[in-house]
């Protein structure tokens, strides 16, 4: 799967710019600011589907011409976006149809963006069409490199559940089973009385059909996970639409669209393919995220192999939809920025070059004020940061994450794992991959996030985390890394149910339970608060004891040795954490191990787990001592080493260079071992001497 970027000579720096809600005159005094602070890349023409096409006859690029030409003038690149992404009043008056009906069942009439029906022959008719004439019409502009389709796909309650997607649904399913004793059998329709006996009785599942409560509670997974599946081919239907329209004009220039990290809607492992590179919006949920942050630039990153990705969009300053919106603090953008940078980013852009004039996103943060001041902290910051990555040129572009670790992420499992009656609602998958990426980010291993289908064989460690889902040979290809000497690490919920949702007629977890040596015989399940203490042994004294909560697997080893064990509860004394070397404990040291963790530890207890795993291949990082301290690594095809420091904690830290090199924001030579100081926020470009 390549992946093909824009070409370019330096980190992209700018973002998305609306000048249409302003006059001119205010257009250049936005182009000079934008000098000031290193601008290269504009992201033009998002949501403007009302003036470019006024009425279903008529087009009119007058403005964009203008638009275009004023950046291309001011020596910018341009991203030109296709603006589907929110209807024109017109359009829905004319074909309710284009409005989308929501999960309880209600057509919507017109408001808001990313709005459409996926499914509306009007809309893919009219999009494409839109698309097509964009490409057309500028296709070849100078400083043209790539084109955004739509935006966000999957906003704002991730679908559509009306007849045109209720007829798309059926043809969706006749091309994936065929008969409808296949889909019977794959949605254990027997269940409830529900075996259909033709296609036109199967209805979307929402709150009219097999949800209540919301749309994690569902009578049949099978059918919530396929409608879940066939919503994120239908929105990639419409990007493809629009896509090849662009292609029919323009053969070269890359295409993608903006994602939204870890988006639960879409399954991005779906659609990257399709994209000629990928780039995501993001905006961090709270002000100490950056190891959420961190894994969700390795997510992108994974779905194009590792290549380089881009930040489409964050804010400089502050959000504007959450219901409170801190300021990012002195040094923040400037960490963040290189934080992307550091984990694979050859853009870092934002939402929005100007702040809106009206309506909602009027306070949300922008690199230019209302009043287009440039005097502001926020200015300073943005340009300065600029000056920095034109400093840095084209010291990391197309560079890659020498990962020797990988953790599969899978859609599929997300969802069927918080859509499953039994157990634990408060166990959620993306908390718990976040507990295991956290455990490998402050140990400083470099980390690939990719789909249960990649290639394993060049990995030293694959954790997979409530790998719910077991799908295709996953299980052979665990099992092939361990066979070869290398690490697996799985958690509770692991093999639990095959690519239907249905459970394994056989023991948990399923066909993993020859890898890890064990079987689950009982899972029991705490309300948050309530603990069971759980002590770690190593053989070399180095013991622990950890809180381990929510779910609480009852094992019984068939071949696997007990790590841990539960202090708690009818099943105390009984092992909570195993390690099974299958080749035997004569394999010797090369033998590889298979961890399982039946039960959520604590932190601390992660940390306990992976840093053992992680050892044993001599992938614990220098700074993995030093709490909130990151270190991240891009190697170039010249085998190049930049290694980017970054220190996240409020207080200032010293600690010993890991590597000799020069810092590239300051040109200084550093020695290794020698003391590096970083203040809170600090950032350390190390381009590393090579290795002799
Ligand atoms: C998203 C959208 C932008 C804007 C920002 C504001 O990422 O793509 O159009 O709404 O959010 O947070
Ligand atoms: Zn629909």
């Amino acid at each position: 799967m390549s992946a093909h970027l824009p070409a370019g000579r330096k980190v992209r720096y700018g973002g998305d710019y609306n000048p249409e809600q302003w006059p001119r005159e205010v257009w250049e005094a936005d182009h000079a600011a934008f000098d000031l602070a290193s601008i290269d890349t504009v992201t033009l023409n998002v949501f403007s589907w009302a003036t470019l096409q006024p009425d279903e006859d008529t087009y009119d690029f007058a403005l964009l011409d203008a638009i275009v030409e004023r950046a291309v003038a001011a020596g910018r690149d341009v991203v030109l976006a296709t603006s589907t992404g929110a209807l024109p009043p017109w359009l829905a008056h004319r074909h309710p149809e284009v409005e989308r009906t929501d999960f309880q069942g209600r057509r919507h009439v017109y408001g808001q963006r990313h709005n459409a029906c996926p499914s509306s022959p009007v809309y893919r008719r009219l999009s494409a069409e839109l698309a097509g004439r964009l490409a057309e019409r500028y296709a070849g502009t100078p400083g043209l490199v790539a084109w955004h389709v739509g935006n966000e796909y999957g906003g704002f309650d991730g679908g559509c559940w009306c007849d045109l997607c209720a007829a798309g649904f059926r043809e969706w399913l006749r091309a994936r089973y065929g008969t409808l004793e296949r889909l019977n059998d794959a949605w254990n329709a027997a269940f409830w009385s529900h075996t259909f006996s033709d296609w036109e009785q199967v209805v979307p599942p929402n709150m009219l059909s097999e949800h209540w409560r919301g749309p994690d509670h569902t009578a049949f997974q099978g059918i919530t996970l396929d409608y879940r599946r066939f919503m994120s081919d239908a929105m990639l239907a419409n990007y493809r639409d629009e896509k090849e329209r662009i292609r029919a004009h323009d053969a070269t220039t890359p295409v993608t669209t903006n994602f939204m990290g870890m988006f639960r809607p879409i399954d991005y492992h779906r659609w990257a393919d399709d994209l000629d590179f990928a780039s995501w919006d993001n905006y961090p949920p709270g002000q100490r995220e950056h190891a959420r942050m961190a894994l969700a630039h390795d997510v992108v990153r994974g779905l194009k192999d590792g290549a380089p990705f881009w930040v489409m969009e964050q804010t400089p300053t502050i959000t504007a939809s959450r219901d409170v919106n801190p300021v990012k603090r002195p040094g923040v953008l400037r960490l963040w920025s290189w934080q992307a940078v550091a984990h694979g980013a050859d853009a870092v852009l934002y939402f929005q070059m100007r702040q809106s004039k009206g309506a909602c996103e009027k306070y949300h943060g922008a690199v230019l004020d209302h009043a287009g001041r440039t005097d502001t902290r926020a200015f300073r910051e943005v340009a300065a940061l600029g000056a920095e990555l034109d400093a840095l040129g084209d010291a990391v572009l197309g560079a890659r994450t020498p990962a020797r670790v990988a953790l599969l992420f899978d859609w599929d499992s997300w969802w069927a794992a918080e859509m499953t009656d039994g157990f634990n609602r408060h166990a959620r998958y993306v908390d718990t991959v976040l507990a295991y990426y956290r455990a490998l980010w402050q140990a400083g291993a470099q980390v690939d996030v990719v789909p249960v289908t990649a290639d394993l064989s060049r990995y030293d460690v694959v954790l997979a985390p409530m790998l719910h889902v077991l799908k295709g040979d996953v299980a052979d290809r665990l099992e092939g890394v361990v066979a070869r000497g290398g690490s697996v690490l799985a958690s509770y919920w692991s093999g639990r149910a095959d690519v239907d949702a249905n459970a394994f007629l056989m023991d948990a977890p399923g066909p993993l339970g020859r890898l890890f040596g064990l079987r689950v015989e009982e899972t029991d399940s705490a309300e948050p608060g309530v603990t069971n203490p759980v002590t770690l042994k190593d053989g070399a004294g180095d013991d622990a004891v950890a809180a381990a909560s929510l779910v609480f697997e009852v094992l019984v080893p068939e071949g696997a040795e007990v790590v841990g064990t539960y202090g708690a509860e009818f099943y105390a004394g009984t092992p909570a954490v195993t390690r099974h070397r299958p080749g035997g404990h004569d394999g010797g040291e090369d033998g590889g191990e298979a961890w399982y963790v039946a039960t959520a530890l604590d932190d601390a207890g992660v940390a306990w787990v992976v840093r053992r795993v992680l050892g044993r291949h001599g992938l614990v990082g220098p700074y993995a001592d030093t709490d909130d301290v990151e270190l991240a690594v891009r190697e170039g095809a010249d085998g190049a080493r930049t290694a980017f420091v970054l220190n996240h904690r409020s207080d200032a830290v010293d600690v010993a260079a890991h590597a000799s090199g020069t810092d590239l924001l300051t040109g200084r030579a550093v020695v290794a071992g020698e003391t590096l100081h970083l203040e809170p926020t600090d950032v350390v470009v190390l381009r590393e001497d090579p290795q002799r």
